[in-house]
Protein backbone atom coordinates (compact mmCIF):
# COMPACT_ATOMS: atom_id res chain seq x y z
CA UNK A 1 0.00 0.00 0.00
CA UNK A 2 1.29 3.42 -0.82
CA UNK A 3 2.37 5.57 2.09
CA UNK A 4 0.11 8.82 2.95
CA UNK A 5 1.74 12.22 1.97
CA UNK A 6 2.18 12.85 5.32
CA UNK A 7 3.91 9.58 6.63
CA UNK A 8 6.73 10.70 3.91
CA UNK A 9 9.43 12.98 5.24
CA UNK A 10 9.34 16.69 4.04
CA UNK A 11 12.47 18.17 2.48
CA UNK A 12 12.97 21.88 2.71
CA UNK A 13 15.29 23.88 1.43
CA UNK A 14 17.65 26.85 2.89
CA UNK A 15 18.56 29.78 0.67
CA UNK A 16 20.98 32.20 1.83
CA UNK A 17 22.63 35.03 -0.56
CA UNK A 18 25.60 36.94 -0.20
CA UNK A 19 27.13 39.48 -1.85
CA UNK A 20 30.80 38.69 -3.75
CA UNK A 21 33.29 41.78 -4.39
CA UNK A 22 35.85 41.26 -6.59
CA UNK A 23 38.67 43.80 -5.02
CA UNK A 24 37.97 46.43 -1.77
CA UNK A 25 37.69 49.41 -4.26
CA UNK A 26 34.08 47.90 -4.65
CA UNK A 27 33.32 48.53 -0.91
CA UNK A 28 31.28 51.65 0.55
CA UNK A 29 33.58 53.94 2.57
CA UNK A 30 32.48 52.41 5.75
CA UNK A 31 33.21 48.94 4.22
CA UNK A 32 36.73 50.12 3.62
CA UNK A 33 37.29 51.86 7.23
CA UNK A 34 36.35 48.13 8.97
CA UNK A 35 37.91 46.30 6.37
CA UNK A 36 41.04 47.86 6.32
CA UNK A 37 40.96 48.13 10.03
CA UNK A 38 40.46 44.09 10.55
CA UNK A 39 43.48 44.08 8.33
CA UNK A 40 45.41 46.38 10.52
CA UNK A 41 44.67 44.61 14.02
CA UNK A 42 46.67 41.45 13.14
CA UNK A 43 49.50 43.52 14.09
CA UNK A 44 48.32 43.32 17.72
CA UNK A 45 47.61 39.76 17.69
CA UNK A 46 49.49 37.16 20.32
CA UNK A 47 49.87 34.15 18.24
CA UNK A 48 52.50 32.53 19.40
CA UNK A 49 51.55 28.88 18.57
CA UNK A 50 49.67 28.98 15.28
CA UNK A 51 51.45 32.03 14.04
CA UNK A 52 48.07 32.59 12.44
CA UNK A 53 47.21 36.37 13.66
CA UNK A 54 43.50 37.30 13.04
CA UNK A 55 42.17 40.74 13.56
CA UNK A 56 38.39 42.04 13.99
CA UNK A 57 36.82 44.97 13.48
CA UNK A 58 33.61 46.35 14.76
CA UNK A 59 32.13 49.35 13.30
CA UNK A 60 29.70 51.27 16.08
CA UNK A 61 26.75 53.52 14.95
CA UNK A 62 28.84 56.33 17.01
CA UNK A 63 31.35 56.07 14.08
CA UNK A 64 33.82 54.28 16.22
CA UNK A 65 35.55 51.01 15.38
CA UNK A 66 36.60 48.62 17.94
CA UNK A 67 39.17 45.99 17.31
CA UNK A 68 40.22 42.74 18.62
CA UNK A 69 42.82 40.23 17.85
CA UNK A 70 43.43 36.06 18.42
CA UNK A 71 44.80 35.77 21.94
CA UNK A 72 46.90 32.58 22.42
CA UNK A 73 47.41 30.41 25.80
CA UNK A 74 50.39 27.84 26.05
CA UNK A 75 47.64 26.08 27.58
CA UNK A 76 45.73 26.08 24.01
CA UNK A 77 41.93 26.18 25.15
CA UNK A 78 42.74 29.05 26.98
CA UNK A 79 43.22 31.58 24.13
CA UNK A 80 40.52 33.50 22.30
CA UNK A 81 39.50 34.46 18.83
CA UNK A 82 39.65 37.42 17.75
CA UNK A 83 36.16 38.11 16.70
CA UNK A 84 35.11 37.46 20.44
CA UNK A 85 37.72 39.46 22.00
CA UNK A 86 36.52 42.48 19.74
CA UNK A 87 32.87 41.54 20.78
CA UNK A 88 33.77 40.85 24.70
CA UNK A 89 36.14 43.76 24.79
CA UNK A 90 32.60 46.20 23.93
CA UNK A 91 30.22 44.21 25.67
CA UNK A 92 32.41 44.66 28.86
CA UNK A 93 33.42 48.19 28.89
CA UNK A 94 30.88 50.32 27.58
CA UNK A 95 27.63 51.46 29.44
CA UNK A 96 24.31 49.14 28.66
CA UNK A 97 23.29 48.92 26.56
CA UNK A 98 26.71 49.44 24.21
CA UNK A 99 26.46 51.41 20.96
CA UNK A 100 24.92 49.30 18.26
CA UNK A 101 27.17 47.70 15.77
CA UNK A 102 26.43 48.24 12.34
CA UNK A 103 29.21 46.00 10.71
CA UNK A 104 32.28 44.03 11.39
CA UNK A 105 35.14 42.31 9.63
CA UNK A 106 37.64 39.76 10.19
CA UNK A 107 41.15 39.32 8.50
CA UNK A 108 43.76 36.34 9.57
CA UNK A 109 47.40 37.07 8.48
CA UNK A 110 50.14 34.01 8.57
CA UNK A 111 53.26 34.84 10.24
CA UNK A 112 55.03 34.26 6.97
CA UNK A 113 52.96 37.60 5.65
CA UNK A 114 50.25 37.98 2.58
CA UNK A 115 46.36 37.61 4.17
CA UNK A 116 44.61 34.27 4.49
CA UNK A 117 40.66 33.50 4.57
CA UNK A 118 39.73 33.69 8.27
CA UNK A 119 36.40 32.96 8.65
CA UNK A 120 34.30 33.01 11.64
CA UNK A 121 34.79 29.87 13.81
CA UNK A 122 31.43 27.77 15.05
CA UNK A 123 31.69 29.09 18.62
CA UNK A 124 32.57 33.12 17.12
CA UNK A 125 29.46 32.49 15.20
CA UNK A 126 27.61 31.55 17.86
CA UNK A 127 28.68 34.76 20.02
CA UNK A 128 28.38 37.38 17.20
CA UNK A 129 24.91 35.98 16.54
CA UNK A 130 23.85 36.66 20.25
CA UNK A 131 24.90 40.28 19.80
CA UNK A 132 23.38 41.00 16.75
CA UNK A 133 19.83 39.34 18.61
CA UNK A 134 20.62 41.09 21.65
CA UNK A 135 20.59 44.62 19.38
CA UNK A 136 17.65 43.29 17.28
CA UNK A 137 19.43 45.24 14.83
CA UNK A 138 21.34 43.48 11.61
CA UNK A 139 25.18 43.72 11.42
CA UNK A 140 26.61 43.25 8.03
CA UNK A 141 30.22 41.22 7.91
CA UNK A 142 32.78 41.07 5.20
CA UNK A 143 35.17 37.97 5.24
CA UNK A 144 37.82 37.36 2.68
CA UNK A 145 37.79 34.21 0.56
CA UNK A 146 39.74 31.72 -1.04
CA UNK A 147 39.66 33.06 -4.07
CA UNK A 148 40.82 36.56 -2.87
CA UNK A 149 37.19 37.98 -3.14
CA UNK A 150 35.43 39.48 -0.51
CA UNK A 151 32.12 38.05 0.68
CA UNK A 152 30.03 40.70 1.93
CA UNK A 153 26.52 39.66 4.14
CA UNK A 154 24.21 41.35 5.69
CA UNK A 155 23.18 39.88 8.54
CA UNK A 156 25.05 37.56 11.10
CA UNK A 157 22.36 35.06 11.24
CA UNK A 158 22.82 33.99 7.86
CA UNK A 159 26.13 32.27 9.09
CA UNK A 160 24.80 30.53 11.50
CA UNK A 161 21.28 28.88 10.42
CA UNK A 162 19.60 26.58 13.14
CA UNK A 163 21.08 28.16 15.95
CA UNK A 164 20.80 28.05 19.52
CA UNK A 165 19.63 30.99 20.94
CA UNK A 166 17.94 32.22 24.71
CA UNK A 167 14.87 31.21 23.32
CA UNK A 168 16.13 27.57 23.04
CA UNK A 169 16.51 27.74 26.84
CA UNK A 170 13.41 26.31 29.15
CA UNK A 171 11.41 29.19 30.97
CA UNK A 172 12.94 30.58 33.96
CA UNK A 173 10.86 29.32 37.51
N1 LIG B 1 41.07 32.19 15.18
C1 LIG B 1 40.41 33.37 15.32
O1 LIG B 1 40.94 34.32 15.92
N2 LIG B 1 39.17 33.47 14.80
C2 LIG B 1 38.49 32.43 14.20
O2 LIG B 1 37.31 32.55 13.94
C3 LIG B 1 39.21 31.22 13.84
C4 LIG B 1 40.52 31.03 14.50
C5 LIG B 1 42.39 32.06 15.79
C6 LIG B 1 42.41 31.12 16.97
C7 LIG B 1 43.85 30.71 17.00
O3 LIG B 1 44.57 31.68 17.76
C8 LIG B 1 44.30 30.79 15.54
O4 LIG B 1 43.31 31.55 14.87
C9 LIG B 1 44.45 29.45 14.88
O5 LIG B 1 43.31 28.68 15.04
Amino acid sequence: MAALPSDLPTRRHLSLSYDELAKPDHLSPAERRVWEAARAATDHSYAPYSHFHVGAALLLDDDTIVLGTNQENAAYPSGLCAERTALFGLAGNRPTPPPRIVGMSVAGRPATGGFRPALPCGACRQVMLEYELRQGQPIWLLLPSEDGTILRFERLAHLLPFHFSADSLPPRA
